[in-house]
């Protein structure tokens, strides 16, 4: 019995401690870019985290280039299960065979770490509920912004987790090409020369359509928002569009076009959303930096804003963060938090956002005036005009206008190309405060 005002010192307990000498086993499905990063790095001498061994990796065919020879290899999705490994790895990409091997995994209780945005985005609710039914984790950190792991610290936080905006450069390809735009180089070679690197998808065009920043959005919305929304229905632009032009006239607009992913729910009656390239006011947090980098502005209810910026994209940075969920998964048998169905939401364009529109024409611009008063014909007020530029034989002028609804703003430019066969095309305007 303790005398009073004592503390007792606590009994020694000799709890048993792990030993790490025997490596993890896990299965890869797929080996690919990321998934032979992902086999050359667990086996790499001096790696900071335990031993990893790969006990096997399912390809489509048994042919394959630049894969690592240390990997066995085999067509047989249900071998490689059957082995037990003690978690698999889903690099392959795509929906089907994706969505059937992962459904299968964690029916066996196996737990599963994927890199797939488009399988999330699209069956995300099917693979989550699986997961939580049968008690087998299911981490996806490598899925949005694949270097900075935000993901799975918000998952099991929600307190913090009270994000109601979200504002984000999810894509390192268009970024890359646009930051090259800036620089001057031509869009095609832009493209070829991320294609080289490694960073864009084995089909570019979602990279450049705004398909893959899409999909990310999709996963953002149920993690954040608990909200199921199709990445299809959100209103998405690529930067095919985009020139040189554009955005050197931007700068002198004071800012610069960036490819962006916007979502916001913090009106329960509209939940909006929008993919595409967009004019950021000079000093926006998203505008600081180029390349492939990511960045992602998280506005909260409770707590402030948070700013994250860092590698989203490439084979070694993705193959590292897969790991790190392995680990993860592996040390925590039961889900992070208990699984609620997303509600499923019907997404629109923000209410009303400035915009910045280029005309061009092959012959003569109309004058400023006569546009000017055509715009407020249909209730849209420019605000900064630029005076007009010849270059490749065609004429092009840029304005800004003050906030207004996007299919007024379409409405209006469609009656001004009708009525003097100029070409339009704008994006949106995000101003510094919408960073909070
Ligand atoms: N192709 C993607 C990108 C890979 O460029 O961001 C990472 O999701």
């Amino acid at each position: 019995m303790p005398s009073a005002g004592s503390i007792d010192a606590p009994e020694r307990v000799d709890v048993p401690v792990a030993t790490i000498s025997t490596p993890t086993r896990i299965a890869l499905f797929g080996l690919g870019r990321v998934g032979s990063a992902l086999a050359r790095l667990a086996a790499a001498s001096g790696h900071s985290g335990p031993p990893i061994q790969i006990s096997g990796a399912l390809v489509r065919t048994s042919a394959g280039r630049d894969r690592p020879r240390s990997v066995p290899t085999t067509t047989d999705a249900q071998s490689l299960l059957d082995a037990r490994p003690e978690a698999v790895v889903e690099v392959l990409g795509g929906l089907e065979p994706a969505r059937s091997l992962v459904l299968e995994t964690l029916r066996r209780g196996i737990p599963i770490v994927t890199a797939n945005k488009s399988l999330l985005a699209a069956h995300g609710e099917e693979l989550f509920e699986t997961a939580a039914r049968s008690g087998a984790p299911l981490r996806y950190e490598a899925c949005v912004i694949a270097g900075v792991p935000f993901l799975g610290t918000f998952e099991q936080r929600p307190f913090a987790a009270t994000v109601t905006r979200v504002v984000g450069i999810l894509n390192g390809t268009s970024h890359f090409i646009v930051s090259r735009l800036e620089e001057g180089a031509a869009y095609t070679d832009a493209l070829s020369e991320v294609q080289r690197l490694g960073f864009a998808e084995p089909d570019a065009s979602n990279d450049v359509n705004g398909t893959d920043a899409a999909e990310k959005l999709a996963i953002l919305f149920r993690l954040f928002g608990k909200l199921r929304v199709a990445a299809s229905d959100i209103d998405t632009a690529g930067i095919e569009g985009l020139t040189t032009l554009d955005i050197a006239q931007a700068k002198i607009f004071g800012g610069t076009i960036k490819p962006l992913a916007f979502a916001d729910w913090s009106d329960p009656k509209r939940t909006s959303a929008f993919v595409g390239p967009a004019l950021l006011q000079t000093g926006h947090p998203l505008g600081s930096f180029g390349g492939v980098t990511n960045g992602i502005c998280l506005r909260r209810s409770a707590g402030g804003s948070l700013f994250y910026s860092g590698p989203g994209t490439g084979p070694d940075v993705t193959a590292a963060t897969l790991l790190d969920d392995v680990l993860e998964a592996i040390s925590s048998r039961t889900p992070r938090r208990v699984w609620e169905p997303a509600r499923a939401v019907s997404v629109r364009f923000p209410g009303a956002l400035s915009w910045f529109v280029r005309l061009q024409s092959n012959t003569r611009l109309p004058e400023a005036t006569d546009v000017a008063d055509l715009l407020a014909s249909h209730g849209i007020w420019s605000c900064r005009v630029s005076s007009t530029v010849t270059r490749d034989g065609l004429e092009w002028r840029w304005f800004r206008t003050y906030p207004c609804p996007a299919d007024r703003l379409s409405a209006a430019l469609a009656a001004l190309s009708a009525a003097t066969s100029c070409e339009a095309w704008r994006v949106p305007t995000l101003e510094v405060a919408d960073a909070d």
